[in-house]
C-alpha cells in the first residue's frame, strides 16, 4: 500500500511556488499579496490562518491577516472587502470561514472581486469550473487532485465515487475528476448503499464530516482513496476513513493527518500565485 504523503507533496508544491514568486518578482518588480480576514476567536480558524500566513511567507508571498472582533459589523466587512478588491498590492483575499451568525456568508463571498477570490467560492469561478474554463479552484479539493494525479497520472475512464455533496469539497472535486474524463459518482447521506458504490471505485475521495465511515470492506484492492475528513472524537482526530482497515486493502491512501490538509495550504499559495499572474496579462 502507498500511504500518500501530503506533508512531503506540500513541501515540494510550496518549493516549487517559491521559485515561481522569485522568478515573478524579478519579472513585475513586485510579490503576489495574499490577505486573510479574521473574524471572531474560535480556535481551528486562528490556527489555520496562522499556518497560512507562515506558508505564505515561507515562499516570498506578501502576507496580511485583518482581525475583527467577533461583534464585527457586516457593513465593515463588506467594506473591507472593497477597499481589497481596488487595492493593486492584493493578489487574493479570502475569508476565514465559520463566519459569526449575523454576517451573511454568501453575501460575503460575493463580494470578494472574483479575480480575487484565492477559495474559489464566487458563484462566477464555481460557474466557470463547472463549464471547464479557468477559475479559482477550491484549495481542498485541488490538493486532493494533484495527489491522485502523482499516483495516477491518467484518470481517464477511471470509477470516481466522491462521498459528499459540500460546496467546499464534494462538488468542485467531481467538476476536476469529470475534466479528468473520470466516471464520477457523487454520493451522500441520501445514498442508498454507500458500500456498493464504493466497491465499484477506482478513486474514492471520502470528504462527508462522518468519523471512519469507509471502512475496508468498501474498498477495491487496486483504489486509491483520499480521506478529506478531520473528525475529533475520543480516540483523537480521525479522517472519514477507517485507516487501518482500508490501509490493508487499497492501493493508495491518505492519512489524517499529514494528507491532505498540508496540500490544502499549499494550493492556496498556488491560487494566489495564479491569481496574480491572471492580473498581469
Ligand atoms: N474554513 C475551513 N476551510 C476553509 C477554506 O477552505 N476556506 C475558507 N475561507 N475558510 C475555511
Amino acid at each position: 500500500m502507498i500511504l500518500i504523503d501530503g506533508k512531503k507533496a506540500a513541501a515540494e508544491l510550496r518549493a516549487e511556488l517559491k521559485e515561481e514568486v522569485a522568478e515573478l518578482k524579478s519579472k513585475h518588480n513586485k510579490v503576489p499579496g495574499l490577505t486573510v480576514i479574521l473574524i471572531g476567536d474560535l480556535t481551528p480558524s486562528q490556527i489555520y490562518v496562522r499556518n497560512k500566513e507562515k506558508s505564505a511567507n515561507e515562499v516570498g508571498l506578501k502576507s496580511e491577516v485583518i482581525k475583527y472582533p467577533d461583534s464585527v459589523e457586516e457593513k465593515t466587512v463588506l467594506e473591507k472587502i472593497q477597499e481589497l478588491n481596488s487595492d493593486e498590492t492584493v493578489s487574493g483575499i479570502l475569508v476565514q470561514l465559520p463566519l459569526p451568525k449575523h454576517i451573511d456568508k454568501q453575501k460575503v463571498i460575493e463580494a470578494i472581486d472574483p479575480s480575487k477570490d484565492v477559495d474559489g467560492f464566487h458563484p462566477m469561478n464555481v460557474g466557470n469550473l463547472s463549464s471547464g474554463y479557468e477559475s479559482s479552484i477550491p484549495c481542498t479539493p485541488l490538493g486532493c487532485y494533484l495527489l491522485i494525479k502523482k499516483i495516477e497520472p491518467n484518470l481517464s475512464g477511471k470509477k470516481a465515487v466522491v462521498v459528499g455533496r459540500s460546496n467546499l469539497n464534494g462538488k468542485p472535486m467531481t467538476q476536476l475528476l469529470l475534466k479528468e474524463n473520470c466516471t464520477v459518482i457523487i454520493t451522500h447521506s441520501k445514498t442508498k448503499d454507500l458500500k456498493a458504490e464504493c466497491l465499484g471505485a477506482d478513486i474514492i475521495v471520502a470528504a462527508v464530516g462522518i468519523p471512519e465511515l469507509v471502512r475496508g470492506d468498501w474498498v477495491k484492492k487496486d483504489a486509491i482513496v483520499i480521506d478529506v475528513g478531520i473528525n475529533k472524537t475520543d480516540k483523537g482526530i480521525v479522517g472519514d476513513v477507517h485507516f487501518d482497515e482500508v490501509s490493508k486493502n487499497a492501493k493508495a491512501l491518505t492519512p489524517v493527518p499529514g494528507g491532505v490538509g498540508p496540500m490544502t495550504i499549499a494550493c492556496l499559495l498556488k491560487n494566489t500565485i495564479d491569481c496574480f499572474k491572471r492580473s498581469q496579462i
